[in-house]
């Protein structure tokens, strides 16, 4: 056990995807290329939404909060991950590894309301074209904006609030080039979130058992 008794962790090592210099030098080219493209081709949708008068329809005004959110979540990590990558001493401090996580869920939560947003908007156009303007007015259109972030902000602070009072005192690497919530529970010294980890296994492992034998008959 590297479980040290009182210790605190006060920041984690994220262990990064390449060791080797080719290696890293390949992935350096591979995302830095496309980090600019997503910030070049989000911040063009945002230039033509918010700049052409013939765009102020529901469509294209939830399109550019995508845009908007997109660069929002690929600067998250892409940044920090691309830095990473040539440094020895890839450590991050636990307050912005708890950042990080909190604006990756926020985002994430926004990005899949918007998305529902966008997927009803059509609907209604395509199904009820004779109501659309009715029905997808500029209020409702910003109320889908609102309630989108509302959903991600609720999203992240629940299980933020979650993970950010868990104890964490043994071996604090992240096997990977951000924090989530998934590795960081991973690291945590509590012997009822084992326990809690080993029922949930069993249930699904049982409900997995029970399914392929109802498959049999
Ligand atoms: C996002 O949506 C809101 C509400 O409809 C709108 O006022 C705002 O202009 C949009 N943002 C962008 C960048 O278009």
């Amino acid at each position: 056990m590297d479980q040290v008794n009182g210790s605190v962790v006060t920041e984690f090592v994220l262990l990064g995807l390449a060791h080797s210099l080719g290696m890293q030098l390949l992935l350096f080219l591979f995302f830095s290329l496309f980090y600019v493209g997503i910030i070049l081709g989000n911040l063009f949708i945002l230039f033509i939404v918010v700049f052409d008068p013939l765009l102020q329809s529901p469509m294209y005004i939830l399109l550019a909060n995508l845009s908007l959110i997109d660069l929002g979540l690929s600067s998250t990590t892409i940044p920090r991950m691309i830095s990473d990558l040539f440094s020895d001493y890839k450590v991050i401090s636990f307050q912005s590894c708890m950042v990080q996580i909190f604006f990756i869920h926020v985002m994430g939560g926004v990005e899949m309301v918007l998305l529902i947003a966008m997927a009803y908007d059509r609907y209604t156009a395509i199904c009820k074209p004779l109501h659309y303007l009715t029905i997808m007015n500029p209020r409702m259109c910003t109320f889908l904006v609102v309630f989108a972030w509302v959903i991600g902000v609720i999203h992240a602070v629940t299980q933020f609030v979650f993970v950010v009072n868990l104890p964490f005192c043994g071996p604090n690497n992240i096997g990977s080039f951000y924090c989530d919530f998934p590795r960081v529970i991973k690291l945590a010294c509590t012997t009822a979130l084992k326990n809690a980890e080993r029922v949930l296994v069993l249930v699904v492992f049982n409900f997995r058992f029970m399914k392929s034998f109802k498959n049999c008959n």
